[in-house]
């Protein structure tokens, strides 16, 4: 996410905007003549993308919003989709821009939409995206209106097919930023840091920087490069000068040598900033900030990966972006909740499956997770391969970032067109940054010599771990990860598989048909050297690809955690096998109540040699630990203690227990973080369980749960259970195995207040502090709507002109175009007692209380009429605004005339001066 002064002219844009799911035609509802050769025009987009287009009756969202998950389940929908429709909406924002803004270079930065958009800025097309998980940048300067007439920003988004086989969502579902330029300014994506290794003590730190010049003149300029340390303690500098084209765009390359830099690692993921100014003759005119780290990366066919000479075996998860309640709209916090919950199992790389996601990368460099960015579409069209170049520049300054893969799973890998198309997209990627291996994820076709995989710099294997030998055997020279492992079953506290319930217990035992279950998996990639390591399918259960079942499952099975990051035993499995600090764990119902002496299986997950479990304070057995299988037991059931003891080198090392719940006695309600920041991003996360006296978790609670919230809003509510059809977006749902969670939003002055009841009256209170912070400040749209599309009748007249005079519809010319831009009507200037004719239409939309055209000033005499009907005439003064009244019930659109005289003496100037707009009391 993008923070307080990181960029000059840096806004958010999430606040304001108007929703509706619903579909417009940006045609002309007509083909007269008038409607057809108007809408050939530069900027004449109807409809929505219209500036006085009626949306009041649109809902009022903030961003990121995904609107799909306000939307009920359906059997009708798809299985990917995680049984939700999609569909098309449109989003309207009108923001003002300031006078002095006029100068500048005005860009819109969208982080993401799903999925098709077209992006309409006052009345013109301005792009096209094909993709939902595309970043980029719009430059609406040559559009942008400045002092009183705001901005029509208008978005229509088609997400009724799909880009993808799992829950994409639909809508603006992440930041949207607004970033006033100076003339000369560093570019959208312009500087690339790439640190490069030199000597034991010495790095360089090399700096591209591509500066632009949105406007006419030539320029010189300076670019400034300052890096400094994690306590802003400056470490180097450099500057470079250069001449810059009117419209122009340059390529500057610069260098800091930098005395033994402290590493990035995934330990120590320590990371410099660099500061980048543009100065014009000596004035700072723009300036960006950007993280960099210092790493070496390797990958070698024998022994795998390397991160700073040190060989780093994987521990890394796939993952798709959604999260429980929220959608795909999910806000940074719970991103960084997320990666924060991966990296306590003692993980170390993160797959971005199966599409790029730019905030990621950027909490993976904080918290130390290498990445495998990954692009979504195995196409060489133009505009993929341009959407791959943006991916990269987006991407190549993280130091996390340390493959990018260019396909996962394409039919066509093992073949002569796979082999060109990836050769097609490593080239792409290469051209934007030439430091990172290209790969591709194959489940099949990699021993083919003719298909993708020889030509990639290293192969990524989907499943089929047994097959990893015969590749390496093949091509020992081609690194190679498992890109994809596991795929295993699971659902948190279940521990009795029943298919009629859509229900697979959480003992690691089913695994997809083409997967493995956890302990197979890892076994395969520890096993080998020259495995570099795995990215397991997958981190948290996600929404859609609800394998191996249909309706009414909604929700997928395969997650470590389930969709909440509510850990299932999977969590501890990785435990064992990834974290050097000893660890034991019971995998069993004990906390269930079941008929004494009933036998239950007791899985024991640890990483130490031996484990020791005892039953109500009596042993049942000291086991070897087998590094994969672990230590399994069967154990009659007794109420009461179960432990599990860990015993490293004869020593107890690591201890867990459970016991049997008793009755409920209170909701327990856990915020994950220890405050909120009030920046208009930042959200409160808060997990719930039912517990009895001793704190433990009712293993069967399902109790509905109502939630209350003061100073804040429930964005998202969610159980992990994957078959709940209750809904995303609501105050209350029911407790899973006896967990839920709630995500907040502040709202308003003072702490986050969640308030949680039971119908049975178990009440519990959750505050949460929120501290001010420094926030990007935030563009304040506005409501009143821009009355355009003015003529002025072509006869200055001496007499009052016919204001009810009709012109054909393939008249063009008798009404000339007119913007208002604060000046009087030039063609009155000096021309005493003329009149002057103006006409527009006037979309009133539907009946709405209070509404008011306003002329912020109009000089000269004026007589204004609605449909030919005189409504105001002033007559006694000469300069000033108007306010017009518009009855109550007049609706659709009509017809405006304006007549000025010019009748001063004094000042003989006439004319509405300044854009006239429709306000509401
Ligand atoms: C893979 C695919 C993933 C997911 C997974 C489920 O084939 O790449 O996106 O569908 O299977 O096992």
């Amino acid at each position: 996410m993008k923070h307080v002064g990181q960029q000059a002219g840096l806004y958010c844009l999430n606040q304001g905007w108007k929703f509706t799911e619903q579909d417009y035609s940006v045609r002309p509802k007509t083909k007269t003549h008038q409607d057809v050769y108007g809408f050939s025009k530069g900027g004449a987009a109807k409809g929505p993308a219209e500036a006085g287009f009626d949306d009041s009756h649109w809902e009022k969202v903030e961003l990121p919003h995904d609107w799909v998950t306000k939307k009920d389940f359906t059997a009708q929908g798809s299985p990917n989709q995680g049984y939700k429709e999609r569909g098309i909406g449109w989003y309207r924002i009108k923001f003002p821009l300031l006078e002095e803004d006029r100068d500048k270079q005005i860009l819109l930065e969208f982080e993401g939409m799903s999925e098709e958009a077209q992006i309409y800025v006052n009345g013109m097309l301005l792009k096209r995206s094909y993709s939902g998980y595309n970043s980029f940048c719009v430059d609406m300067t040559d559009v942008a209106n400045f002092g009183m007439l705001p901005n029509t920003l208008a978005i229509r988004i088609d997400a009724s097919a799909w880009e993808g086989w799992w829950y994409e969502g639909a809508g603006i579902y992440r930041n949207v930023w607004l970033c006033k330029k100076s003339k000369v300014h560093l570019a959208y994506q312009g500087i690339w840091l790439k640190p490069e290794y030199e000597t034991k003590d010495w790095w360089k730190l090399k700096i591209e920087s591509t500066i632009e010049n949105s406007f006419e003149y030539e320029e010189n300029f300076e670019v400034e490069h300052v890096l400094m340390d994690e306590k802003k303690q400056i470490v180097g500098s450099c500057t470079a000068c250069g001449k810059i084209q009117g419209f122009g765009k340059t390529v500057l390359k610069s260098e800091i040598q930098v005395k033994q830099p402290q590493l990035w690692d995934v330990d120590a993921p320590n990371l410099y900033q660099v500061r980048s100014a543009v100065k014009i003759h000596g004035t700072e005119t723009d300036f960006q900030i950007h993280s960099t780290g210092f790493r070496t990366i390797r990958l070698d066919g024998e022994t795998g990966f390397w991160l700073n000479e040190r060989p780093l075996k994987i521990k890394g998860f796939c993952n798709h972006q959604d999260h429980a309640g929220v959608g795909v709209a999910v806000p940074y916090r719970v991103k960084e909740y997320r990666i924060q919950q991966l990296k306590k199992l003692g993980a170390n790389g993160y797959r971005c499956a199966h599409n790029p996601d730019p905030e990621i990368l950027e909490i993976c460099d904080r918290l130390g997770m290498v990445v495998m960015e990954e692009n979504r579409t195995f196409s060489s069209e133009a505009s993929n391969l341009e959407e791959v170049k943006g991916i990269v520049r987006n991407a190549r300054n993280h130091p996390s970032v340390v493959f990018y893969s260019v396909f996962n799973e394409e039919p066509l890998q093992g073949t002569g067109k796979g082999r060109r198309i990836a050769g097609t997209l490593q080239a792409a990627v290469k051209e934007m940054d030439d430091t990172r291996p290209v790969l591709g994820a194959f489940n099949g076709g990699y021993l083919e010599e003719q298909g993708a995989a020889t030509i990639l710099d290293a192969v990524g294997i989907n499943y089929n771990p047994a097959r990893y030998d015969e590749f390496h055997e093949k091509f020992p020279h081609i690194p190679l990860m498992g890109s994809e492992t596991a795929s295993a079953f699971m659902v948190r506290g279940e521990y009795e598989t029943d298919y009629e319930k859509h229900m697979i217990d959480d003992y690691d035992s089913e695994c997809a048909l083409w997967g493995n279950t956890v302990k197979e998996g890892w076994k395969y990639v520890n096993d080998r050297n020259f495995v570099a390591g795995a990215f397991v399918w997958t981190g948290f259960d996600y929404r859609g690809e609800p394998t191996p079942f249909t309706w009414p499952s909604v929700g997928t099975y395969f997650g470590t955690y389930d969709s909440c990051g509510f850990e299932k035993n999977a969590c501890y499995l990785y435990q064992a096998f990834w974290k050097k600090e000893p660890m034991v764990h019971i995998a069993a119902p004990w906390t269930k109540k079941v008929p004494d002496g009933e036998m239950i299986k007791v899985q024991v997950y640890s990483n130490c040699q031996e484990v020791e479990v005892f039953v109500n304070g009596v042993s049942v057995g000291r086991k070897q630990v087998d590094a994969y299988a672990q230590a399994v037991y069967q154990i009659p059931y007794q109420r009461g203690i179960l432990e599990a003891v860990a015993y490293q080198n004869g020593q107890k090392a690591a201890w867990d227990r459970q016991k049997t719940a008793e009755k409920a006695s209170e909701l327990l309600i856990q915020a994950v973080s220890d405050k909120v920041w009030n920046d208009g991003h930042d959200v409160g996360i808060f997990n719930i369980s039912m517990v009895d006296s001793y704190g433990t978790v009712l293993p069967d609670a399902e109790d509905l749960l109502y939630f209350s919230v003061i100073n804040g809003k429930i964005i998202g509510v969610g159980n992990g259970n994957p078959i709940s059809h209750e809904p995303d977006v609501a105050d209350f749902r029911r407790l899973f195995h006896g967990n839920a969670q709630v995500i907040v939003k502040p709202e308003g002055e003072g702490d986050l207040e969640l308030h949680v009841k039971t119908a049975e009256g178990m009440k519990a209170v959750c505050v949460l502090p929120v501290k001010e912070t420094e926030k990007v400040p935030m563009i304040k749209p506005v409501n009143e709507i821009p009355v355009e599309g003015w003529g002025l009748y072509r006869k200055i007249t001496d007499t009052m002109p016919d204001v009810r005079m009709k012109t054909d519809s393939n008249d063009m010319n008798s009404f000339e175009p007119v913007a208002f831009t604060g000046q009087p009507q030039p063609e009155l200037s000096g021309k005493l007692d003329r009149y002057a004719m103006y006409r527009t239409h006037v979309e009133l939309g539907s009946a709405c209380r209070g509404r008011r055209i306003y002329f912020h000033r109009i000089l000269g005499l004026v007589y204004i009429y609605l449909d030919g009907k005189e409504v105001i005439r002033r007559e006694d003064s000469w300069d000033g605004s108007i306010l017009l009244p518009i009855p109550d019930d007049f609706h659709g659109n009509h017809e405006l005339t304006v007549v000025v005289k010019n009748e001063s003496r004094e000042y003989p100037e006439a004319g509405i001066c300044y854009p006239v707009c429709i306000i509401k009391k």
